[in-house]
Formats: structure tokens, sequence, C-alpha cells
């Protein structure tokens, strides 16, 4: 399942796409003038202080949001579609909100996903010995991987994801981050918005880095794992 990276030749089509957008609340703009892409084979971050409007951009690309002006693309489309057709589409969503079903095993949720078993254990191996246990009673962070095997087994164009990682143990937030990145390499588009910006940037392809709405940071991950201050600057 996981492709050696050396053999990938580059990214490849624009999959997710604001075109200056100012995307807000009761027609107020939070988020303005806001340009990003995001390609298949590509994991870009975005990242920025609380209440910077990362939020607010991650459901406005996935169509939860309508953008005040300007146009959202999915798969080199501009489109309006609300997001459950945007699924339907490929678009997968992921939030620290996990949508799995507590009741049932997770056998029955992982085949009641979009995906296929063998997929959800191929990104996750270690799920495989928990597989007739109820999803209530796993840990937080085995319940956050089963919440992502879902989405990344259903071979989505797009990722969101939204600070999955909320809550969870830095071993766990690499763990969770790595499986992202394997889907990328497998060619989904994934964007994220994480705390843990370092542990993001050893991952990333690119990041954003988003203040009161506007971008004011961005670069390759290997420049910016160079520009500690500059990343520091934007949480001041
Ligand atoms: N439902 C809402 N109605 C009105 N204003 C909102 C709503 N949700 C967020 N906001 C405001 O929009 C701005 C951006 O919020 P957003 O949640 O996008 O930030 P964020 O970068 O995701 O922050 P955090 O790091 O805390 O998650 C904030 O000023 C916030 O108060
Ligand atoms: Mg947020």
């Amino acid at each position: 399942m996981s492709v050696d990276r050396t053999q990938t030749t580059g990214p490849g089509p624009v999959m997710l796409a604001a075109r200056d957008v100012s995307t807000g609340y009761h027609g107020v703009p939070v988020v303005r003038g806001l340009n990003l892409e995001v390609r298949a084979g590509e994991v870009v971050l975005l990242a920025g202080p609380n209440g910077a409007g990362k939020t607010t951009t991650m459901m406005t690309l996935a169509g939860a949001i309508r953008p005040l002006s300007g146009t959202t693309e999915f798969a080199g489309e501009p489109t309006r579609l609300p997001m459950h057709k945007r699924v339907r589409l490929g678009m997968g969503v992921v939030t620290e909100k996990r949508s799995i079903f507590y009741g049932l095993t997770v056998a029955d949720n992982l085949r009641l996903g979009r995906g296929t078993k063998e997929d959800a254990l191929g990104y996750f191996p270690e799920l495989r010995e928990r597989l007739g246990v109820k999803a209530g009673q796993l840990s937080g962070g085995e319940q956050q991987m089963l919440s992502l095997a879902r989405v990344i087994a259903a071979r989505p164009r797009a990722v969101i994801a939204d600070e999955m990682s909320l809550g969870l143990a830095p071993i766990l937030v690499k763990r969770l981050l790595a499986a992202l990145r394997n889907a990328a390499d497998n060619g989904a588009a994934v964007l994220i918005v994480e705390q843990h910006v370092r542990v993001a940037l050893e991952m990333a392809d690119r990041a954003c880095f988003l203040k009161r709405g506007s971008i004011v940071l961005h670069g390759s991950a290997a420049q910016l794992r160079n520009q500690e201050r500059e990343i520091e600057d934007v949480y001041l």
C-alpha cells in the first residue's frame, strides 16, 4: 500500500483550491482574499493562532460554509455543492469529532465505511487485533485511527483534516499524520490543520500560516523547518 516516495513524480492536478475567497459568518468575513491550492499527492499544512480562521477556511473548502465572495474548487472545477455532495464525489473530511459508530465493533465500522476493510487495515494494521472490540471501548487514539481509516480507505481524492489529533499523545499525532502522508503518496490531496506544527512540518510538503484571516507566511515545509523565528512571529 505505501509508495516509495523516491518513485513519485511530484504533485498531480489541483484537487482543492480557494480563489480570492472571503468567508465568514452572518455576512461578516473572518477570512479575506484567500488563495490556496492543494494538488494530488501533496500534504499542505494550514496553521496559525487561535481564531485565525483555519476552521472557517477548512469548512469553506469542504462546502459546509458558503464563501461570501470568490470561489472554491474541487477536483479542478469551481463548485458550490454542499459538503455531503462533495463527500460523495470523493472528498474526505476529518475533524476532532470521531465519526464512528460507538456501539458497533471495529470490523462493523470498517464494513460500513466507503472503503474496504483491507485498505483500512493497510493504513492502520494496529486495528487488526481490535476488530472484535466495540468502538466505544477503544482508546481515544484508536478511535481516531478508526475514524481516519474509514475516511482514507475510501480512497478520497482530497482529505480535509482539522485538528484530528486534538488531545492525543504526540506518538499518536505522528501515527495519524503518517497515515495521511501515506494517503497523499497514494494520490490524495491532503490539507491539514494541526497544532503540532513542528511534527506536521516533518511530513508536509508545504505550509501556509494564517493570521487574522490572511495568509502571512507560506512556503515549502523544507524551507519553513528553518524559519522558526518567522513562525514564532505569526503567533505573537
Ligand atoms: N459559528 C460562528 N459564528 C460566528 N463567528 C464564528 C463562528 N465560528 C468561528 N467564528 C469566529 O471566526 C473567527 C475564526 O474562527 P475559526 O474557528 O475559523 O479559527 P481557527 O483558526 O480555527 O481557531 P482555533 O485554532 O481556535 O481552532 C474567530 O474570530 C471566531 O470567533
Ligand atoms: Mg479551528
